[in-house]
């Protein structure tokens, strides 16, 4: 069955990503932890993904999409190859999070959940990361930067283009 859904949808699921969706298969909010992890796999939810985790599970598509577009954590567009999680949580907000924001997208040329045309930088405006202490917080990445000041996003982006 899965050689047929791949056909119809030409999108490869990981044999992990279909052990994970068989174990889920008929749990109470398994659509939720299935597209979780096809989130991890692909960084977002391809439509064609969509399509294939709807024909595998026998649901409508609307349905799968209803539960993406509910929860703000579920990408429906590839981020950037860094995408930056500009925290926007109260602590950060008060400490200037929205200055480093707003010199990210003048830098960029990009607003928040855009992608820079070369596919190197997306934007995200993020709740809460838990690192209030450093507040204003920007994660890029996987690298946390605390204390964050405008003046260093130049020097911090330029660690992360390609040359
Ligand atoms: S508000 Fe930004 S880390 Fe908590």
């Amino acid at each position: 069955m899965a050689t047929d859904v791949k056909k119809e949808t030409g999108i490869e699921f990981s044999q992990d990503l279909l052990d994970h969706i068989e174990q889920w298969r008929e749990k109470p909010g398994n659509l939720i932890m299935i597209l979780h992890r096809v989130q991890q796999e692909f960084g977002y939810i391809p439509r064609e993904a969509a399509k294939k985790v709807a024909k595998l599970l026998n649901v409508p598509l609307a349905k799968i999409y209803g539960v993406i577009t509910f929860y703000h954590y579920f990408k429906l567009t590839k981020p950037g190859k860094y995408n930056i999680q500009v925290c926007m949580g109260t602590a950060c907000y008060l400490k200037g999070g929205e200055d480093i924001l707003e010199e990210l997208e003048k830098i960029l040329g990009i607003g928040v959940n855009q992608v820079t045309d070369d596919g190197q930088f997306s934007i995200e405006a993020v709740r809460c990361v838990g690192a209030c202490g450093l507040a204003p917080v920007t994660i890029v990445g996987e690298d946390v930067f605390g204390k964050l000041t405008k003046d260093r996003l130049p020097e911090i982006l330029s660690k992360f283009q390609d040359k």
